[in-house]
This record gives C-alpha cells, structure tokens and sequence, in this order.
C-alpha cells in the first residue's frame, strides 16, 4: 500500500479506488519530477475525450490498427482455434473486437476491466449483436493476475490487447504485463496485440499535439479529476499541455508545464512549482519489430505472424504461449 493511503484512509471516507488515486496522486506529486500516472486519465470525461482522440486526423494509430484488423481478419483468424475464449485486457470501444468475432468461430468472449459499469454496458452490447456469444466480463485490474471464469477453463485461450497500450507501460512493466497473459491464458494460448511503430517524428509529434486541442484537453482533464475527486485546486489555465518525442527512449512523452510559480493544494498538502516546471504525465513507446518481438520472447511467447499497414505506421501480432 502507498506510504500514504492509511492517514488519508483515515480523514476521508473515500471509496477504494478514490483512495488509492489520493494515495497516488500525493505521491507522484511528491517526486522530483512531478508525475501523474495515466491510469487516471479515464474518469467519463476523459475516457470521451480519448474517444474523441481516436477520430483526429492526425491520431494514427487507431484507425490504422482498424484498417489492419479488418484487411487481415482473414489470416488473423487462422490463428483462432475453433471455440476458443478470447480474453480482451481492458475493455475500450468494441469496435475492434467486434472485427475478431465477426471473422472467427470464437467460442466465449471474456473482456477485462476495473471498471466494472463500462465492463456491463460493453458486454450487453456485445450479447445484443452475438446472440450466440457466451460474454463472461471480469472486473479486475488486467496487469495484475486474476483467474479466467470456470465456464471457459477447457476451451483453448487466445488474448487479445489492441489499441497499442503496451506502449503506456514502461518497458519492464509491458515485460510483466506479457509474462502475467501468458500464466493467466495458460499453455497453448495464443495472444492477438497491437503495437505502434517507430516513424517519422513529425508524424509522431502531430499525434500527439493535434490542431483542434484535443490532446491538450485529455492531458488536462487529469488535472480537473484531482480538484473534482479530490477537492484540488488546480487552477486548468496556469498549466500548459506539451508532448514531445524522446529519442533516445522511443517515447512521446506527454506533460503539463506550470506557466508560472504557484502553489496549488490537494487534500490539505501544498504542492510548489517553479514556472516552466512540468509534471510529466505519460509515456507512449514506440517499438520496432526487432524491439517488440525481443520483448515478448523474453516474456514466454513466441512470435508466429506480424501484419502492418502499406506504410508500415502499426503492427499486429500473434504470439504463440512458448512451452
Ligand atoms: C491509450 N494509448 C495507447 C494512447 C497513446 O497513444 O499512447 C493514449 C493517448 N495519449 C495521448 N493521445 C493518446
């Protein structure tokens, strides 16, 4: 448990996860750099904003991972055992998913989320268009380990990780990530994972500062979250939204930068910035392939087959449970 959860446990009734996100937010704002981690980036207001990232013209990466799901849902499948139960970490739009299900004989579909209300309207949605579909959803944290639901213990398992999210995790976290798949689906499993590329920093930089703002708004909303939940006082208009491409860590970082000095207080503490001070609030890697599939080598799957687009923007795997 964070250094902090039990004074903060013990002065406000907050619910669990409220708790937890107090006990973070006053640790990671404690660091030297400030940080906010992006798990909380996903109240409903910024989960719509994401959404709405997904549609720019300058976010690639969904579109381009749909463009792929669709072309290639043909080959993808041949890696779908007949019957098998399709384990989804984390529960988004069901777009995607809805492109496995319609290409393959999918015997159970079984989404994985915390949130537990998305996780219900999903597979309802999901139960209404698939009347045959058995949907079992599990609410749970998917980078933790947690166990798949009796009915589906005998069909084959293949796991399904779209939307490049790995790229959120650092590199050990997205090493542990893979490794726990890999214990909870099981010899055998196969595993379905999208991954975005390394290209163009121009292209990179775009994504992720659009025009319209967007982004600078999702980045933001962070901020709102803590004054809402929290009873911050975050003042939205004395910090900026930045997102820069590191290099030499294959990453777009994404930042907030205090316009000025100022002090802002959050559950009773005081927290000082300097003005030009960030708080840094993700990470987004980029992957070769040579990179991506070193990775899940050394975290138990072996590598059968990548799909990219034309221009080689994203990527698809299947990766096969090493024995
Ligand atoms: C969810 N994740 C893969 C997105 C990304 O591209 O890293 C989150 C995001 N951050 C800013 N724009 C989109």
């Amino acid at each position: 448990m964070n250094v902090h959860a039990p004074a903060l446990a013990k002065a406000h009734s907050f619910d669990e996860q409220t708790l937890a996100f107090a006990a973070d937010v006053i640790d990671d704002l404690s660091q030297h750099p400030k940080r906010l981690s992006p798990k909380y980036f996903y109240d409903a207001a910024g989960s719509e904003l994401f959404e709405q990232i997904t549609r720019l013209p300058e976010y690639y990466p969904t579109r381009t991972e749909l463009g792929i799901l669709r072309d290639r849902g043909c080959a993808i499948s041949a890696f779908v055992p007949d019957g098998s139960a399709l384990v989804e970490f984390g529960a988004g739009a069901t777009t995607k998913v809805r492109l496995l299900l319609n290409e393959c004989a999918v015997g159970a579909y079984v989404p994985v989320d915390i949130s537990g209300d998305f996780l219900q309207a999903q597979a309802d949605a999901l139960r209404q268009d698939f009347p045959t579909l058995d949907v079992h959803p599990v609410t749970a944290d998917f980078t933790a380990p947690f166990a798949l639901p009796e009915a589906v213990s005998a069909m084959p398992k293949i796991g399904f990780f779209p939307g490049s999210t790995l790229g959120n995790f650092e590199p050990h976290e997205a090493c542990a990530f893979l490794r726990s798949a890999r214990n909870i689906l099981g010899q055998g499993a196969q595993m379905v994972i999208g991954v975005d590329l390394e290209k163009d920093e121009r292209v990179l930089y775009a994504a992720y500062n659009d025009k319209a703002g967007v982004t600078a708004r999702f980045n933001l909303n962070v901020l709102q979250r803590i004054n809402r939940e929290l009873g911050g006082n975050f003042d939205l208009s004395a910090f900026i939204h930045r997102a820069i491409y590191n290099r030499d860590r294959h990453r777009i970082e994404m930042h907030l930068i205090s316009r000025k000095a100022q002090t802002v207080r959050v559950l009773g503490r005081s927290f000082a910035f300097r003005a030009g001070e960030s708080i840094h609030t993700e990470n987004s890697y980029k992957y070769s392939l040579e990179r991506f599939t070193a990775l899940a080598r050394g975290a138990g799957w072996t590598p059968r087959h990548c799909w990219t687009d034309a221009a080689a923007m994203f990527s698809v795997h299947a990766l096969e449970a090493s024995d």
